[in-house]
């Protein structure tokens, strides 16, 4: 497998794809080009080469990021706590590589998108107007049977509870919102109410003119935020696919209304390439447009990237035109204007939202998922996490040969100073055999042999985590040799 570039297939499918003529462009130049102009890609909606879902991998998977320190159950020594998840040493580094490949593609590598760090607490206006208060329900029942609770609306039969099997024993269902109230200050009255977000996109809106007042943004613009937000799910589950307390990774992207539809296009387009060029294979993802009744209240359009999680497929990202909606009821609910004036052509207009809105922690776990492997190496099974190198936790690992002071010193030193450019492990314990499987496991691209011959011909055995390919590179160009390969 080539570390660097996938070769991944891709693929050209109608969504009312435009000639580069007609795609829209910022009007002041701006380079903007990642895909403008480019015919629209989306993923076939069938998938008959895909892979079967496979149930049996889900809890090898699960037991793997527990052992080697990703995930580990929240407040384990109490019993655990509710669906919540603490990352740990490994597990931190693969989330903050997905949120740092985000940001970079999202922010860093455009001159149209701007970041934003919002509060988590905010007051019951924002969510009146937003419409999550009165919206943001699903529908609960409870099985009288067995006093279990279910999302309806997920129920494989409406009639029977999957708890106990009894049928026809559920109360008439009732809209549960999924807000966590609490309250600011100390006194507990109307006035101290505050939720604690469930999406990020809404610090977005209410800093519209913030951020129009005090940039040099314009129309098409975006602003972008990675952050917790909280659900109370009713039904968390499927390990961190679906907990009460995510990361999520949003843009909002402010257009003039005529070009929402194409860059909604471009949008479904940039960010199911996303998902490839680090790493997913293209026949576990797929973009799926929502059906006209499961559009949420402010959506004209969604399409939703599906991964193949090992019990079928299921939402990654959801890309929204959330049109003018957000804008024109924060304007009515908080009575400033929320709107672009044009001064070119002296107009005044409300700029509509495509939203690509991602939950960080899941595509943490997707990546997980789709770089797990297993294959047969004399005789013995080899687990492999065959990460994109961008999201790999580790880059690298030096293993000194023995744990004699001549080697580990050295090879010390070396990890030191790799650790400047990249996270770069160090582990002198057990033989080198075993070694390699815990980095295998860890998805580590690169490990380095620091050997007795090191202490002679100043080179190292640099061995790659897919091939298994050893090289003997000199000491003096491990750095460079690895910058390189890791793009
Ligand atoms: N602002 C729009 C919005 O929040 P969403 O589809 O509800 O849209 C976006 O959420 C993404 O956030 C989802 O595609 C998913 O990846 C992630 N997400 C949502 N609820 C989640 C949960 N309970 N646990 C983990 N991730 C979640």
């Amino acid at each position: 497998m080539d570390l660097v570039g996938c070769d991944f297939i891709r693929v050209t499918v109608a969504t009312g794809a435009s000639s580069a003529a007609d795609l829209p462009r910022r009007a002041d130049g701006i380079p903007c080009d990642r895909g403008l102009g480019a015919p629209v890609r989306s993923a076939p909606m069938s998938q008959d080469s895909s892979p079967a879902p496979n149930p049996e991998l889900f809890d090898t998977i699960v037991n793997l990021t527990k052992r080697r320190g990703f995930v580990y159950p929240s407040a384990e020594i109490y019993g655990g706590f509710r669906s919540t998840y603490d990352y740990g040493p490994i597990g931190v580094l693969l989330l903050r590589n997905v949120k740092d490949a985000w940001w970079r593609s999202m922010v860093q590598e455009r001159g149209d998108v701007v970041g934003l760090d919002a509060s988590i607490l905010s007051p019951p206006a924002v969510w009146e107007a937003s419409g999550h208060l009165a919206n943001f329900t699903d529908p609960l029942v409870d099985c009288t049977n067995c006093n279990t609770r279910w999302r309806l609306d997920k129920l494989e039969d409406p009639e029977q509870c999957p708890g106990c099997g009894k049928r026809g024993a559920f109360t008439d269902p009732r809209q549960f919102n999924l807000m966590f109230k609490t309250q600011a200050g100390p006194v507990e009255d109307a006035s101290a109410v505050a939720y604690l977000r469930p999406e990020t996109a809404q610090g977005m809106f209410i800093n519209f003119k913030n951020v129009i007042d005090t940039t040099r943004v314009r129309p098409p613009f975006g602003i972008a935020q990675i952050g917790k937000s909280f659900r109370n799910e009713i039904t968390p589950g499927q390990f961190v696919f679906r907990t009460r307390e995510f990361e999520q990774m949003e843009m909002e992207y402010f257009v003039p209304p005529a070009d929402a539809q194409r860059w909604y296009e471009y949008w479904c387009n940039e960010r199911y390439q996303w998902y490839l060029d680090h790493g997913m294979p293209a026949d576990r993802l797929r973009v799926r447009a929502h059906d006209a009744d499961e559009l949420s209240h402010y959506s004209s359009g969604t399409s939703d990237v599906e991964f193949l999680f090992p019990w079928g497929w299921d939402e990654l990202e959801g890309i929204a035109n959330r049109g003018d909606y957000d804008l024109t009821q924060h304007a009515a609910h908080s009575g400033e204007k929320l709107e672009w004036y044009d001064q070119a052509a002296n107009e005044r207009w409300v700029p509509h939202v495509i939203e690509p809105a991602a939950g960080a922690t899941r595509t943490a776990m997707a990546f997980l998922m789709a770089a797990y492997d297993e294959e047969e190496v004399r005789g013995e099974k080899r687990i492999v996490l065959r990460f994109h190198p961008r999201i790999a936790p580790y880059k690298a690992a030096v293993l000194p040969l023995s744990k004699k002071p001549e080697l580990t010193g050295p090879a010390g030193e070396l990890a030191a100073s790799l650790r400047r450019s990249f996270m770069c492990d160090y582990d002198e314990t057990q033989s080198i055999g075993r070694r390699y499987r815990r980095q295998d496991e860890l998805g580590t691209p690169f490990c380095i042999t620091y050997d007795f011959d090191t202490l002679e011909d100043r080179a190292v055995t640099v061995r790659d985590r897919d091939s298994m390919d050893q090289e003997r590179v000199a000491l003096a160009e491990v750095e460079a040799y690895l910058a390189e390969k890791l793009g």
